[in-house]
């Protein structure tokens, strides 16, 4: 284990980072600030990025963020859901039981967003993750959620989360309904060379490391293997990490890093 190697309190480069010490870049700040607006104003926004940019991680973040006694948020991420299993995925979130039929479902669904939002002066915040894998069936269920009212403000805000393919999918003239409805875009992408560096930094703060313990070069190792993907970045320090501690380096230099990396096969690079 590196952790005992390294005096480390906590495992770095992994999911469970709280969200509150996730790493902040200029991009993702961004990409937050809008969703919190989202939320705000109840409206209908995407989320696009390639697989591991941090999409994910964001919405927790927004999650953990939105107040409790203000919002309340519905996270749904299932290839296979169906429109029924969607209603009933988000009325279980809410504590009430499944129904058997979709339209039952809907409708019970309906009366719970009214009852939070005019009893408990609650809003409600669902968010489709995987939305790319998701057929269009399922995608335009969802966006009905945004208008079965016919008033000014939506009963519901809407973010759909997923891989550039859902943005290229939405392009296409068959969405376009669902597209023309979207209020807000967000697209996440890699982290640049600094990016990366403060990315390596925050990730060892958190650990409990004090001191830095990879070289300039080896961090350009890194950030050339994962081109600044976050989940690219986590595998590469990681197995450097365990490289490190076995080989009872308190300094890891790109030699040790070009060494874990050749055998590894999914960076960017290859
Ligand atoms: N801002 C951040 N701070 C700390 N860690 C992060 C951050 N963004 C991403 N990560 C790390 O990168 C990993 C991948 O991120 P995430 O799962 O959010 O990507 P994703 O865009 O949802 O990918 P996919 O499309 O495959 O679902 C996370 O498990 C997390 O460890
Ligand atoms: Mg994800």
């Amino acid at each position: 284990m590196f952790e005992m190697f390294y005096g480390m309190h906590h495992t770095p480069f992994t999911r469970g980072i709280p969200s509150d010490q996730m790493h902040r870049t200029r991009q993702n700040s961004e990409v937050f600030s809008r969703l919190i607006v989202t939320a705000q104003k109840q409206s209908f926004a995407l989320l696009i990025g390639e697989p591991g940019t941090g999409k994910t991680s964001t919405l927790r973040r927004l999650k953990d963020e939105l107040p409790e006694s203000e919002y309340m948020v519905l996270y749904v991420s299932d290839s296979k859901l169906t429109p029924r299993s969607f209603y009933n995925y988000l009325l279980n979130q809410l504590g009430c039981k499944s129904e058997f039929h979709r339209n039952a479902a809907r409708n019970a669904l309906h009366k719970q967003i009214e009852i939070m939002r005019t009893m408990q002066n609650r809003k409600a915040v669902v968010i489709l993750d995987e939305a790319h894998l998701l057929p269009k069936e399922m995608l335009e269920e969802a966006r009905f959620l945004l208008n079965y009212k016919m008033d000014s403000e939506n009963p519901i805000a809407l973010i759909l989360s997923g891989q550039t393919e859902l943005w290229d999918k939405l392009r296409l003239s068959a969405y376009r309904a669902i597209l023309e409805r979207v209020d807000v875009e967000c697209f996440l992408t890699p982290m640049d060379f600094a990016e990366t560096k403060q990315y390596i930094e925050t990730q060892l703060i958190y650990s409990g490391h004090e001191t830095p313990i990879f070289t300039e070069d080896a961090m350009r190792s890194i950030f050339t293997f994962s081109g600044g993907n976050p989940r690219l970045v986590n595998r590469a320090c990681t197995q450097s990490l365990f490289y490190g501690s076995q080989m009872k380096q308190t300094c890891i230099d790109s030699k040790s890093v070009d060494i874990v990396l050749e055998n590894e096969v999914t960076g960017v690079g290859h």
